[in-house]
C-alpha cells in the first residue's frame, strides 16, 4: 500500500504494509541509518525520532499512523523547528565528549533536544525524568546531563548576548590521542 511520509522537511511516498514500524521505514526504505534498532519494544529509547517536535518510539509506531505529521530524524535535526537546541547539544556533546560507542546517541540527542524545547533551564531531577527512557550500555549518563546543562546554559548565555564557554573540561583537548568518537 502507498503511504505518504513527510520526514526531514521533504514528502516521501513508500509502499509499504499500513504497520510497518516507522524506524524500518526509515531505514531500509528511505536509507536513513542514524536512527537504531536497540530493543524493538520501546524500552530503549535508541530509535527515538521527533513527530512535530515531541519525542517518539519509532520502533513501536505503525507508519501508516504518522502520515501528515511532520517526522524529524536525526539526519534532519539541525534544520528542523528544534535547530537551536539541537545546534546546543551538537556543540555541548563535543566539547564534554559524551560519545563513548555511540550507538545510543542519535536517541539521546533527539530526547535531550526535545527536552530543551519543552524547558530551557531543565533541573537535574527534569533532565533525569525527561532522559530516563534512553539507554545507555557505554553509562555515559553523567555526561550526557553534563551535556545537557551545558547545552541549556549555553543557550542562556545567548540570549543574554554573551558567548557560551564550556563549563566542562574538554576531553579532547586534554586526550588529544583520545581516538575518534562518532555518533555511528
Ligand atoms: S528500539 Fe525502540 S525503544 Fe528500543
Ligand atoms: S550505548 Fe554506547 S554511548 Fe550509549
Amino acid at each position: 500500500m502507498k503511504l505518504s511520509l513527510n520526514l526531514n522537511g521533504q514528502k516521501h511516498e513508500v509502499d509499504v504494509d499500513p504497520n510497518t514500524p516507522l524506524l524500518w521505514v526509515i531505514r531500509d526504505h528511505l536509507k536513513l541509518t542514524g536512527t537504531k534498532f536497540g530493543c524493538g519494544m520501546a524500552q530503549c529509547g535508541a530509535c527515538t525520532v521527533h513527530m512535530n517536535g515531541s519525542p517518539i518510539r519509532s520502533c513501536v509506531t505503525p507508519v501508516s499512523s504518522v502520515q501528515n505529521q511532520q517526522i524529524t530524524t536525526i539526519e534532519g535535526l539541525l534544520t528542523s523547528e528544534v535547530s537551536r537546541e539541537a545546534s546546543a547539544v551538537v556543540n555541548a556533546w563535543e566539547d564534554i565528549a559524551v560519545v563513548q560507542c555511540g550507538y545510543c546517541q542519535s536517541g539521546q540527542i533527539m530526547s535531550a533536544t526535545a527536552l530543551l524545547k519543552q524547558n530551557p533551564n531543565p533541573s537535574e531531577k527534569d533532565i533525569d525524568d525527561f532522559m530516563s527512557g534512553n539507554i545507555c550500555r557505554c553509562s555515559t549518563y553523567v555526561r550526557i546531563k553534563q551535556g545537557i546543562q551545558q547545552a541549556a546554559q549555553s543557550m542562556a548565555l545567548a540570549d543574554a548576548g554573551h558567548t557560551a564557554e564550556p563549563l566542562y573540561y574538554d576531553a579532547a583537548e586534554s586526550n588529544p590521542q583520545g581516538g575518534d568518537h562518532h555518533v555511528a
